[in-house]
């Protein structure tokens, strides 16, 4: 299996070089397609979204609109399951029978939606799955960040700031998506709680990504625990629900706030603001996805996992366009 790495952050015009490439290298024959990819008969490729409720995924969207405007040959249908798994589903087997060229999917769960995509890819329709993992390997390619690795930044930034003392709490995303599990997992090998007795993880709760929820959760941490030293958020909207409650309790200058996104207008304007003090670059792929599409199309080969690289925005860099890391 091979694994690109991208620092997408800055490197989108690398990502197409590579891609292009890759495509160079190419043996397969083009996909049957239903269009011939002619700016008269575009290619027609249809993207479900997981929902269009949180500012992440309208930036995925507006990425893979902005990107496929470049392409005369492409035509892009957008659906927005609405957080709802099964009208995810619904929507991949639309596609299917609509007869669409390609599929792209930022699926809401791994376990509902991996059955969708493994039987279109079987018919041959190639499928693109981005952020959020499927389980098994039946996809064209995955494009997305390494959450673990981001997790593991995020833990050894708290554990380091911190100087190995102080409590923390963590407010996890969806459970059942990869990028939740893969945060989990990464955060607690980064803040390494057996080799610092000073550290203390004294509540974790599922925000399920949304501020409201996080808010929610960190008003019950703040009633049982007397102090607390930083919060780590799975994303931002989250970090940000876990300031308006420290803020409602006037606890807020109390702990530090860690999230995961830094979209330009959301966490890296919170760390701006001096209401975050760190967030971890997360890019939506949405213009490697189109390039990758582009190359599945002209009948070139993709590699299997493409990796976007991260960031970190801190009050100390963030006016400089954050630190890569890695
Ligand atoms: C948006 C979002 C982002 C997060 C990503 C993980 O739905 O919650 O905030 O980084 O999904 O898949």
């Amino acid at each position: 299996m091979r694994t690109t790495t991208f620092d997408s952050g800055r490197a989108l015009a690398s990502t197409a070089i590579t891609l292009t490439a890759l495509a160079a290298a190419a043996c397969g024959a083009p996909p049957q397609t239903g269009h011939a990819g002619t700016a008269e008969d575009p290619w027609v490729i249809g993207m479900s979204q997981c929902n269009l409720g949180e500012p992440w995924r309208v930036q995925m969207d507006a990425d893979v609109r902005e990107a496929a405007e470049a392409h005369a040959n492409l035509r892009v249908i957008f659906k927005d399951a609405q957080n709802n798994s099964l009208t995810q589903r619904a929507q991949v087997e639309e596609f299917v029978e609509q007869g669409v060229d390609l599929i792209m999917i930022s699926p809401k769960e791994a376990a509902p939606l991996t059955r969708p995509v493994a039987e279109a890819y079987r018919q041959g329709i190639p499928v693109i799955v981005l952020d959020r993992a499927v389980q098994g390997e039946e996809f064209t390619t995955f494009i997305g960040a390494d959450n673990v690795r981001i997790g593991r930044e995020a833990g050894a930034w708290i554990r380091e700031t911190l100087g190995g003392t102080g409590k923390i709490v963590e407010l996890k995303g969806l459970m059942t998506s990869t990028p939740g599990q893969d945060r989990n997992q990464g955060f607690l090998e980064g803040v390494a709680l057996d080799e610092n007795p000073g550290l203390e993880l004294v509540f974790t709760g599922e925000m399920q990504w949304l501020e409201p929820n996080a808010r929610r959760e960190v008003e019950s941490a703040l009633a049982t625990n007397a102090q607390i030293e930083a919060v780590y958020a799975h994303n931002d909207p989250g970090a940000h629900g876990a300031w308006l409650a420290a803020r409602a309790a006037g606890r807020e200058e109390e702990m530090l706030f860690v999230g995961i996104d830094a979209l330009p207008h959301e966490g890296q304007q919170y760390v701006r603001e001096g209401i975050m003090d760190a967030t971890f670059l997360y890019p939506t792929g949405g213009a490697e996805a189109i390039e990758a599409a582009l190359t599945i199309l002209q009948g070139g080969e993709v590699a299997k996992h493409i990796t976007l690289g991260t960031r970190i925005f801190t009050q100390d860099n963030v006016e400089s366009g954050g630190e890569p890391i890695g």
